[in-house]
């Protein structure tokens, strides 16, 4: 019953709620056994002491356990271990891996490409290409870095798209930016290290920060991005800032030119390392595309990373990181002794998708479709909704945020099933901050323009639903 609650996955108190009653079902907890108290508990897990009253209060509500004042809660004493439950409450290992598969797949999952539009003809054709080509070098250890050909591939990208000039010899091939997140971290952070999380941000980073013994430290993001004076007087000694400048997730702002010296200023004086997240900024509608933070970066405080999982489709699990001349033979060590590389044979057909122009055209064929996409959708929500509801669109990005002038907190949000919500994410599954639990975030990649209208009357339905239950 120990583990923290996983804030990607449904509100905290019923993941608490569901670990309870697995633990009855099981037989782990037994008839009259006492539960731990909800102060307690709430310490434990590091969440707020409500939400254990909430999930305890639903639990009673529901005759698995018996609260007694003073003495405290305990498990009903009529009650049997009820085996067949664990069919209706998988393990939360398969939780997590069906969770992140599926909810990927709804229709209004935010940050997931369109699938649609990938060219997969294309692609099978250089996989084919590739694997018959394979020869006795590509079958054996590949570099731990990456192949030299993606990463030469890559540095002329990022020249020219991004504003970031480096040589292959200062770029790692990873596993998109969850990979490159956790290599920056073990290298750069003494166990306990503070780290600069943005709030909201993407939940994700918060949750590797404690599996990696980091300290998140929250940062509040406002319309210029992230509250760099705040951090500092948070956690002036943080060793690591974790920042998405050009399209900041979930807000969609951009970091803003005082912020961004404010924070390279702080970075320099404080020996402190930036992690640049440039996950999306390759969708930008409105405007020129900002440079990246790493071009203004004169210390060489910036680790600079990109993920190809928006860009071409997160199945393939590569990104890339670039890293500051003094740390690169550190960096060297960790991928060769606690990571190995990633496979040739994706890296070869990546290498040939951008070498031969595939990559470029790509991109800017889906920006058209995003931005046709994304109009379709702010208009069907916007008649939907009417003034019930206020959309805001930053400048890119692959989902836009409604907000319902209500606090959706109690909007289930159940990952692992086709939910009602058709994977648009609440705001309370990203953040406690009180004024933002009236976001709801709706992807809108994958909605041709065609079907925006039946999906904009579907989440209606279900967002009246959920404010009624509340009232
Ligand atoms: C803020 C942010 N960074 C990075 C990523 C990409 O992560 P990965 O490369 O691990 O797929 C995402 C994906 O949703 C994201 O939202």
């Amino acid at each position: 019953m120990n583990d923290m609650p996983d804030p990607v996955a449904s509100p905290l108190y019923r993941q608490i709620y569901e670990r309870v009653r697995s633990s009855i079902a099981e037989g782990r907890l037994r008839p009259g056994d006492r539960l731990p108290s909800a102060r307690g508990y709430a310490q434990e897990l590091g969440v707020a002491r409500g939400t254990v009253d909430l999930a305890y209060a639903i639990l009673a509500g529901e005759g698995y356990v018996e609260t007694n004042g003073r003495a405290g809660t305990r498990v009903a004493s009529g009650i049997m271990p009820i085996m067949h439950l664990r069919k209706t409450v998988p393990p939360p290992t398969e939780h997590a891996r069906s969770a992140t598969q599926q909810h990927g797949l709804m229709p209004l999952a935010p940050g997931v490409p369109a699938f649609d539009l990938f060219p997969r003809k294309l692609w099978a054709q250089l996989v084919r290409r590739h694997a018959r080509a394979l020869s006795r070098a590509d079958l054996t250890y590949p570099d731990p870095q990456g192949s030299q050909a993606l990463r030469e591939a890559i540095a002329a990208y990022l020249a020219v798209s991004r504003g970031v000039t480096c040589v292959a010899d200062e770029i790692m091939i990873t596993g998109g930016f969850q990979a490159s997140l956790a290599l920056v971290a073990r290298a750069l952070l003494p166990p306990g290290g503070a780290a600069w999380v943005e709030d909201p941000g993407y939940t994700r980073i918060r949750r590797a920060m404690i599996e990696l013994g980091a300290r998140p430290i929250y940062v509040p993001v406002d319309e210029e991005g992230l509250d760099v004076a705040a951090g500092i007087v948070r956690a002036p000694d943080a060793r690591l800032a974790v920042v998405a400048p050009a399209h900041q997730f979930p807000m969609g702002v951009t970091l803003s030119l005082p912020r961004r010296l404010q924070l390279l200023d702080w970075a320099e004086r404080a020996q402190a390392w930036i992690l640049e997240d440039d996950f999306d900024g390759e969708f930008r509608y409105q405007g020129r595309p900002q440079p990246a933070l790493k071009s203004l970066d004169r210390s060489n405080r910036v680790f600079y990373t990109g993920t190809f999982s928006k860009t071409l489709f997160p199945g393939l699990r590569l990104g890339y990181l670039v890293v500051p001349r003094s740390e690169i033979e550190r960096f060297q060590a960790v991928m060769r002794y606690l990571d190995g590389g990633r496979p040739s044979l994706e890296q070869a057909v990546t290498a040939e998708f951008l070498g031969e122009g595939h990559f470029a055209r790509h991109i800017k064929k889906m920006r058209g479709a995003y931005r046709s996409r994304r109009a379709a959708m702010a208009a069907a929500l916007t008649d939907r909704f009417g003034p019930a509801a206020r959309i805001e669109q930053g400048a890119g990005g692959l989902h836009l945020m409604l907000r319902v002038k209500a606090s959706l907190g109690m909007l289930e949000y159940v990952p692992w099933r086709n939910g009602p919500a058709l994977g648009a994410v609440p705001m309370h599954v990203l953040t406690d901050r009180a004024d933002m639990q009236d976001g709801l975030l709706v992807g809108f990649a994958n909605v041709p323009e065609r079907q925006s209208a039946a999906m904009a009357d579907q989440l209606f339905g279900v967002v009246e639903a959920a404010l009624k239950a509340s009232r």
